[in-house]
C-alpha cells in the first residue's frame, strides 16, 4: 500500500498520517517535516529553504524530488506521501520514480476542507518538540505543555494568518491541478476533512480495507 495523502494546508494531513501509522505497518513521509529538519539542522541548504518555506512558498521541484527519492529508496515499507506531490511535476516524477523503484501508488486520497476552516484551523495550530503531536488549542487559553508528553509546544512560523492565505493561495494555483491528474486514474477518492478527526479516520479506514 503507498499511499498519497492530498488536501489543502490545514486539512488534516498529518493528523491522519499519525492515526494511519498506529494502524498500518507504513511509513510517513511528510515533505513538509524533511524540510523543517533540514532548516533546524543550520545547514546552509536549511537557511535557503527556510526563506522559501517561511514565506509559504513552494521549495523548487527538482530539489524535492531529489530528496524525496533519496528517502523513498531507503524504505521497503509501504509509504504515506503526505504533501508531496504539490505540483504535476512533482506528480509526473513520482509516476517515474515509482516506476524505477518498481512500486505502485495505491491510493490517492483527497481530505476536502472547505476555504474559510483553513485560516482558523491553522493559527490554532501548535506542536510539541518532543512528541511531535499536532494540536488544535484555544488560543484564549492554551496549553503550556503538550497533555501528552509534556513537552513544549511551538507555532510554525508559516502559521500566520497572512502566510496561511498565502499558502493557500499557492495550493489553487499549484497543487489543485495534481487533482486533475489523479482524478481519472481510478484510485483517487475524496473524503470529508471538514467533520471530527476520528471520523475522517474512519472514512479512511474504509476505503484502505477495500
Ligand atoms: P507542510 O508541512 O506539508 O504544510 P501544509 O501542506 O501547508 O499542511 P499543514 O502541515 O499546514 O496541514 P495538515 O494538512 O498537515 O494539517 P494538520 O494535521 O497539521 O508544508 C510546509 C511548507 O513546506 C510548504 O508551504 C512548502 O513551502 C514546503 N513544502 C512541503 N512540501 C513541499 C513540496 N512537495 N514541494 C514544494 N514545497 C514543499 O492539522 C492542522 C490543524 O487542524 C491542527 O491544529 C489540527 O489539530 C487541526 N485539525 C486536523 N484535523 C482536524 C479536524 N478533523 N477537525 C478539527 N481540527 C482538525
Amino acid at each position: 500500500m503507498n499511499i498519497i495523502l492530498m488536501g489543502c494546508p490545514g486539512a488534516g494531513k498529518g493528523t491522519q498520517s499519525a492515526k494511519l501509522l498506529k494502524a498500518f505497518p507504513l511509513r510517513h513521509i511528510s515533505t513538509g517535516d524533511v524540510l523543517r529538519a533540514e532548516m533546524a539542522s543550520g545547514s546552509q541548504l536549511g537557511k535557503q529553504l527556510g526563506e522559501i518555506i517561511n514565506q509559504g512558498n513552494l521549495v523548487p521541484d527538482e530539489l524535492m524530488v531529489e530528496m524525496l527519492e533519496k528517502i523513498v529508496k531507503a524504505t521497503d515499507k509501504g509509504i504515506i506521501f503526505d504533501g508531496f506531490p504539490r505540483t504535476v511535476t512533482q506528480a509526473e516524477a513520482l509516476d517515474a520514480m515509482m516506476k524505477r523503484l518498481q512500486r505502485a501508488i495505491s491510493h490517492v486520497i483527497m481530505i476536502d476542507l472547505p476555504a474559510e476552516e483553513v485560516v482558523k484551523r491553522i493559527c490554532s495550530r501548535k506542536q510539541c518538540k518532543k512528541c511531535g503531536a499536532i494540536l488544535g488549542v484555544d488560543l484564549n487559553n492554551p496549553p503550556a505543555v503538550c497533555p501528552s508528553c509534556g513537552g513544549e509546544l511551538y507555532t510554525r512560523p508559516d502559521d500566520t494568518p497572512e502566510r496561511a492565505t498565502h499558502r493557500l493561495e499557492v495550493y489553487r494555483q499549484s497543487t489543485l491541478p495534481v487533482k486533475n491528474y489523479y482524478q481519472n486514474g481510478g484510485k483517487y477518492v475524496e473524503v470529508n476533512g471538514n467533520q471530527k478527526p476520528e471520523q475522517v479516520f474512519e472514512d479512511i479506514k474504509k476505503i484502505l480495507e477495500k
